[in-house]
């Protein structure tokens, strides 16, 4: 189907469905795992106003449905009512992904009456002190259940995201109880990609194999048991998995995110592969950047592919995994995602993430601004 005015690129690349417009890069929390670049943008760098306005505007004639205002902390923006406000006048469905540790009642209820139908809440845990250590954050828990009672008084749709690696695995099954008792319509169970922070905090965060399937059967009986309850998507550990997740649904095919500073990205990690370059919204049109820019071009559809993806009968299924963790593991965003079992890069993953699941976990290294590059 061919949405919007979105152009074509000679090969019929429809428009993408989906956006993530990361508005800022600030954040109260410092997650280990973060999925932000390693170099973090200050305020003074981000967009304005009018530039996200317009943004929105190009994103919505070009058909895209859903725009996820994310960030860093998206809430620290100033502006952002009237961001949500744009959005439905353009028929536009918003969701915020937030920490919900900088909320009050009245800033949710303005956001609820320019429109917001939907809350994505982050939790590092169930237990307040580990959340804490997680986040490096102050009472960071009992906050996020406030700002999950009022979104419910409030009427906002609620997805509770649970990043999930070593030191809280052993919490699934509480995150499915947690995701009953806030009224969630949708949990996203998701073990962390390593890439960026991730990668930084592989050792401190990677589970075992026996870990993550244990996790997951935990997360099978919870998908028969909450049917009709709840709604459990699963983002999968693909260290120990026979195949790579089809990652972004296939690069450049769905999916674009927009930086705080106005980079239009095909994946929001793919700043971590020092081969591409990015265009701008503030130089260029969303729908060419999209159509012609020369990151979607890199890895869209198989032509650029090597063996063993070239020759293989998935390819078209998983389109050879993920670029981002290709480079940060086989040191060529052009290979076969390492996660793959017919990457000749696999062994050698597995071992790393058993070798590092073993060991005691080092200390997190914290995102912050500043910190990176070193
Ligand atoms: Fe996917 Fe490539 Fe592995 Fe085939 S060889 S399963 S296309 S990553
Ligand atoms: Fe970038 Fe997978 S995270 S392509």
């Amino acid at each position: 189907m061919v949405r919007g005015n979105g152009r074509s690129n000679g090969r019929g690349t429809p428009p993408p469905s989906g956006m993530l417009a990361e508005l800022t890069h600030r954040c109260p929390l410092q997650c280990p795992y973060c999925s932000n670049p390693l170099e973090l943008h200050k305020a003074a760098d981000e967009l304005d106003t009018a530039t996200w306005l317009s943004v929105f505007d190009q994103a919505a004639a070009m058909g895209v449905l859903q725009v996820h205002l994310s960030g860093g902390e998206p809430t620290l923006r100033e502006d952002l009512e009237e961001l949500v406000a744009h959005l439905g006048e353009r028929g536009v469905y918003a969701n915020l992904i937030t920490a919900g540790v900088t909320l009050d009642r009245a800033r949710l209820e303005r956001l609820a009456e320019a429109g917001l139908p939907h809350i994505q809440l982050s939790f590092q845990s169930t237990r307040p002190e580990r959340a804490d250590r997680i986040g490096n954050a102050n009472n960071a828990l009992a906050k996020k259940l406030e700002t999950a009672k009022w979104a419910r008084e409030l009427g906002l749709a609620i997805t509770l995201n649970a990043p999930i690696h070593r030191q809280n695995i052993d919490e699934i099954g509480a995150f499915f109880d947690l995701a009953v008792e806030i009224g969630a319509e949708r949990i996203e169970v998701a073990h962390v990609q390593y890439y960026g922070w991730a990668l930084k905090n592989r050792a401190a965060l990677v589970p075992s194999a026996e870990e993550t399937a244990h996790a997951q059967k935990v997360v099978d009986e919870a998908r028969s048991r909450l049917k009709g309850i709840l709604n459990i998507d699963c983002v999968v550990p693909d260290y120990y998995a026979k195949y790579p997740k089809p990652c972004m649904c296939g690069w450049g095919r769905e999916f674009m995110a927009v930086t705080p500073t106005g980079l239009v990205l095909p994946c929001h990690a793919a700043q971590s592969i020092p081969t591409l370059t990015f265009d701008s919204v503030r130089e260029k049109p969303l729908d060419e950047i999209w159509a012609e820019g020369a990151a979607f071009e890199a890895f869209r559809g198989t032509d650029w592919m090597s063996e063993p993806c070239k020759s293989c009968p998935r390819k078209e299924i998983d389109f050879g995994g993920c670029r981002c963790q290709a480079y940060a593991l086989a040191g060529d965003a052009a290979a076969a995602d390492p996660a793959c079992s017919l990457s000749p890069h696999h062994a050698a993953m597995r071992a790393l993430a058993a070798g590092e699941s073993a060991a005691p976990p080092p200390d997190f290294v914290y995102r912050r601004i500043g910190l990176y590059p070193a």
